[in-house]
């Protein structure tokens, strides 16, 4: 295998890794900023420069592929003199941000200029500056820390198949922007956050809530779809702050799309049942569930299950289903008009899928049969549901008993309301359209008094039938 020397160490490449990505691997770090793994590489900016034996001139390491026996150096007088020169150079037109930029903390200029940049500068002019331009409901723009490294135009064109960025003027004068100032088009633009190497895109939705170092972070997976997307939830005092992508190359690659990214709103909300219900009540659990208990005592029950619960959840209920209720049917719910896997398909050309639940799959493969329709002359549901999953329209049915997540205006016509856990809230497996099985991991702790279904269902199998009974008749059986 080919071998190239890094900073004095031997590194094994294969053909077309550039100098960045194999110095990243023997834990040399090579500064950046216009390059982005999932993007094509420009080598505008000049500061990931280094110094190659037997060429004249430094050359950018993120478009320089490495070659059989060349020899590298990052940090030597010339490389370290290119970084401070370019770092200067950025800086000159940069506002004195950082205290209030919702990047600091997780801002590539910011962790560059410590790192390799001068303490001082030599300048004393005005900063240039830029009127802001609404982009729409998900990024705030602010062109005064732009450095212009262009990532945003790339991703718009590249990834999300929108030209929507542009750079306008040139020069010192240059400004990106989107064509004739509209708001931005893409279901993906979160991700213009994300790769935004600076504070000048930022997501509305999280800016000013919390400094990224106060966020406790937790790998996991997208519940949105049946992709099942790679990522990362972030929290700060058990309320969810934001999501972000987890690299994954045979799935999402590095990129999220809105809809999953700013699914977790409903975790939070005010209007979530965290506590059980009954007839509209608060009550506690024993109450609860006794009341469950009768509401659907001797009748034909059906079981709605969402399809956004993990395949643990699914085999708890498929052997709690026909023991509580003799003859009732189990069937799995989550997207109008996919009912089975044959028809979940690509929503579009990037990442979405038209089933709106992440494990359609596992329930399909456990042998259980889905629904988007209660059929009729069903008198009583018992629904259960993790949080995503559409509730089919239960109008006529008499009885509805709920356990999950839902919303007050979701469930008011439901008996009794058993608050559970959403997909932030537990761990489990889910399996995506493609037959890949991962790992939720809880993020957070069940908000309120919600419970794990398992322990919802130990409640329920383990309790009386009827609402508590009176401590003499109690003390009556014991005797
Ligand atoms: S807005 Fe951000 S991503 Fe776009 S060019 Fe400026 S610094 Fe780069
Ligand atoms: S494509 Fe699906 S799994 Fe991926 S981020 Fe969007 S909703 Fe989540
Ligand atoms: S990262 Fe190489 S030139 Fe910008």
């Amino acid at each position: 295998m080919a071998k190239c020397t890094i900073d004095g160490r031997e590194v094994e490449f294969t053909a077309g890794e550039n100098l960045i990505e194999i110095a990243r691997r023997v834990g040399v770090e090579i500064p950046y900023f216009c390059y982005h793994p999932g993007l094509s590489v420009v080598a505008q900016c000049r500061m990931c420069a280094v110094e190659v034996e037997k060429m004249p001139k430094l050359q950018t390491a993120c478009s320089t592929p490495a070659s059989d026996g060349m020899i590298v150096h990052t940090d030597s007088e010339r490389a370290k003199s290119n970084q401070k020169s370019i770092m200067e150079f950025l800086l000159i037109n940069h506002p004195l941000d950082c205290p209030i930029c919702d990047k600091a903390g997780e801002c590539d200029l910011q962790e560059n200029s410590f790192k390799y940049g001068d303490a001082y500068m030599r300048t004393s002019e005005e900063r240039r500056t830029y009127l802001d331009l609404d982009m729409g409901p998900v990024i705030k723009k602010n062109m005064n820390r732009c450095i212009h490294c262009t990532r945003c135009i790339r991703f718009g064109a590249e990834v999300a198949g929108v030209r929507e960025m542009v750079a306008v003027s040139r020069g010192n004068n240059t400004e990106i922007t989107t064509i004739d100032g509209r708001p931005l088009e893409t279901d993906y633009a979160g991700n213009y956050a994300d790769i935004c190497p600076t504070g000048s895109l930022t997501l509305k939705d999280f800016r000013f809530h919390k400094r990224a170092w106060m966020l406790k972070k937790t790998a996991t997976v997208c519940e949105g779809c049946s992709k099942g997307c790679n990522m990362e939830i972030q929290q700060d005092n058990n309320v969810i702050e934001r999501c972000i992508p987890r690299p994954n190359m045979e799935i999402n690659r590095y990129w999220l799309c809105d809809e999953g990214r700013f699914n977790y709103h409903y975790v939070n909300d005010r209007s979530r049942i965290t506590a059980p219900t009954s007839l509209g009540g608060k009550t506690s659990w024993t109450s609860a569930v006794a009341a469950a208990k009768e509401a659907l005592k001797g009748k034909k029950v059906l079981v709605l299950a969402g399809s956004d619960l993990t395949q643990e959840e699914a085999k708890l209920l498929i052997e709690f289903a026909p023991k509580a209720f003799p003859g009732s049917t189990l069937l799995h719910f989550g997207t109008p008009g996919i009912t089975a896997t044959t028809q979940d398909a690509p929503a579009d050309t990037l990442l979405k899928r038209k089933s709106k639940t992440s494990n359609l799959n596992g329930w399909e493969k456990l042998g259980v049969k889905g629904a988007d329709s209660i059929p009729a002359g069903t008198e009583a549901v018992l629904v259960i549901r993790g949080g995503r999953a559409e509730l089919p329209n239960l109008d006529g049915v008499s009885t509805v008993v709920a356990i999950g997540v839902f919303n007050e205006s979701e469930v008011a016509a439901a008996k009794v309301t058993l608050p559970g856990t959403s997909f932030s809230e537990k761990d489990g497996t889910i399996v995506n359209y493609e037959g890949r099985e991962q790992r939720l991991r809880r993020s957070i702790n069940p908000v309120g008094q919600s419970k794990q279904l398992g322990e919802i269902l130990m409640l329920w199998t383990h309790s009386a039938a009827a609402a508590p009974r009176p401590m003499e008749s109690v003390k009556g059986v014991v005797a």
